[in-house]
This record gives structure tokens, C-alpha cells and sequence, in this order.
């Protein structure tokens, strides 16, 4: 069985994890946290890492990884421009899995929200909401960011050109083409995201819904497995889906 580290292993999809690793057939060796209780980092022996924890502890871990030659499964979300020249850095040396969902429903998603965007063309308003609750701490979700992404590819545009985070004020008309983006936080919501495009006859709306964690940590295990002995390189859970 390949023994394995989980990092955040005290929190709530570290704790998901653990409990789903040996139907996967994966031995959780180390359970990594900064909370008591829980270990420092791993050792020699480990064949691979999973990191659903907070964004700055990510680039040591990642590095660690590299030096070990050892693929890396990224579930945490919130990563800085700065801190992601490190997690490149690293998949130069070693397989590094990067998603901000790993559920394989908004996987197809993904690809549902591009056709979607293509079809409908910029006469459609998109909006993209997501709901978590009220613990979760960055904003909006990187599952929002990845489905606006998606449009922005769907009209041939880039995000970060069309890109509105919420609204507040005297802001006149909507612009055509923009692609808002608005965070919910409340309560116990595990993920839920839903793409709208608004046109003035019509509104489709494209709806994910998680119910539990589980739907993530399966993923993400999977992706562990997946990598295993791949080539360097950056990957996402389309990679191991077959998508791509
Ligand atoms: N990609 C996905 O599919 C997906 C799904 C759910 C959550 N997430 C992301 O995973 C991350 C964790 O989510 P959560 O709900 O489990 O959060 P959480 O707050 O319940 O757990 C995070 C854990 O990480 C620990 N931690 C913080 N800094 C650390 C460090 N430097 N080293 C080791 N451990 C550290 C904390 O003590 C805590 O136990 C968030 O970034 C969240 O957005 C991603």
C-alpha cells in the first residue's frame, strides 16, 4: 500500500481524507498539522503528499516534496501569485496535482459552463455565485474562479480582463462581456456554485451542488494514485479524468 502524508490532516477535509484513504488503498502515514497532536512534517519513507490546509504553508511543503521526489496532490485553494512560483518550481522536479475542486460533478462543469459560454456568446450576462459556509476563509472559491475561467475560454476572452468581484455603488449599466463573480458565506454549506447567463428572453442557469466532503476527498485521493510515477509537470483533475 503506498503510505502517504496528509497536510491539514485536523481539518474538516484532512479529517475526510483519513477516513476515506484505505478504501482507495492508501496508507495515511502522517497526519501533518500545526494543530496539537499532530505531526511536524513527514519522513523519508513517504511516496506521496496531499495538502488541503491554508495557502502559506504550501510552498515549503511543496519544495520538501520536490527534494523527496514525490508527487504532490494541492486541494487548497488561496494560493498568491508569489507563493504559486514555488509550486511551479517544484512540478519541474516532481508530478504536482493542482485543483481547486476535485469533485468529478464540477469537473464536468467545467466543460458544460465553456460549451455554454460559446453557444450563448456575449449577448448573455454571466454571473458566477458560490455559497460556503461561514469557516471557509478565502474568497471567491477557487471552484468560482475555475468555472469563470471556463466562460472566459467558452467567449475567447481572458478572465482577467472581464472580471468584476462583486458590486457596490453608483456603477452604472452593466458592461457587455463582463464576468462577475459573488461569494456567499453562511452556516454549513459544503460548496455550492451555480453559472448564470442572463439574456433579455431567457436565463440558463448551471447548478453544482456538494453535499459531502467526501465528493472532494475521493477525488483527491484518486489524483494521488494517478501520479504516481507520471512525469514532472503541473496536472488537474481533467488530466486524470481523461479529459485532457
Ligand atoms: N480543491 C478542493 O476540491 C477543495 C475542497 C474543499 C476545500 N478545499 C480547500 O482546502 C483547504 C482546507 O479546507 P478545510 O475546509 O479542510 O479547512 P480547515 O480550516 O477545516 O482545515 C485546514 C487545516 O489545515 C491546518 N493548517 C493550517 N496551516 C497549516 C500548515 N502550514 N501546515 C499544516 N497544516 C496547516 C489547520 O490547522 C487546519 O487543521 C482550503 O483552502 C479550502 O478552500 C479545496
Amino acid at each position: 500500500m503506498m503510505k502517504i502524508a496528509i497536510v491539514g490532516a485536523a481539518g474538516r477535509m484532512g479529517k475526510k481524507l483519513i477516513e476515506l484513504a484505505k478504501e482507495a488503498d492508501l496508507e495515511v502515514a502522517y497526519k501533518v498539522d500545526v494543530a496539537e497532536g499532530y505531526e511536524k512534517t513527514w519522513g523519508a519513507d513517504c511516496e506521496g503528499v496531499i495538502d488541503f490546509s491554508y495557502h502559506v504553508g504550501v510552498p515549503a511543503s511543496v519544495t520538501k516534496a520536490a527534494e523527496q521526489g514525490i508527487p504532490y496532490v494541492i486541494g487548497t485553494t488561496g494560493i498568491t501569485a508569489e507563493e504559486q512560483v514555488a509550486v511551479d518550481a517544484a512540478a519541474t522536479k516532481i508530478p504536482v496535482l493542482q485543483s481547486g475542486n476535485y469533485s468529478l460533478g464540477v469537473n464536468l462543469l467545467l466543460e458544460l459552463v465553456k460549451k455554454a459560454a460559446t453557444i450563448l456568446g456575449p449577448q448573455y450576462d454571466v454571473e458566477v455565485v458560490e455559497m460556503h459556509h461561514k469557516h471557509k476563509k478565502d474568497a471567491p472559491s477557487g471552484t468560482a474562479l475555475m468555472l469563470a475561467k471556463s466562460a472566459a475560454e467558452g467567449r475567447g476572452v481572458t478572465l482577467d480582463d472581464k472580471a468584476v468581484y462583486g458590486r457596490h455603488g453608483d456603477l452604472g449599466e452593466r458592461p457587455a462581456g463582463e464576468i462577475a463573480i459573488h461569494a456567499l458565506r453562511g452556516g454549513s454549506v459544503v460548496g455550492d456554485h451555480t453559472v448564470m447567463f442572463a439574456g433579455d428572453l431567457e436565463r440558463v442557469e448551471i447548478t453544482h451542488k456538494a453535499q459531502d466532503r467526501a465528493a472532494f476527498a475521493a477525488g483527491a485521493l484518486q489524483a494521488l494514485k494517478w501520479a504516481k510515477g507520471k512525469p514532472a509537470g503541473i496536472y488537474t483533475m481533467r488530466h486524470v479524468l481523461g479529459f485532457d
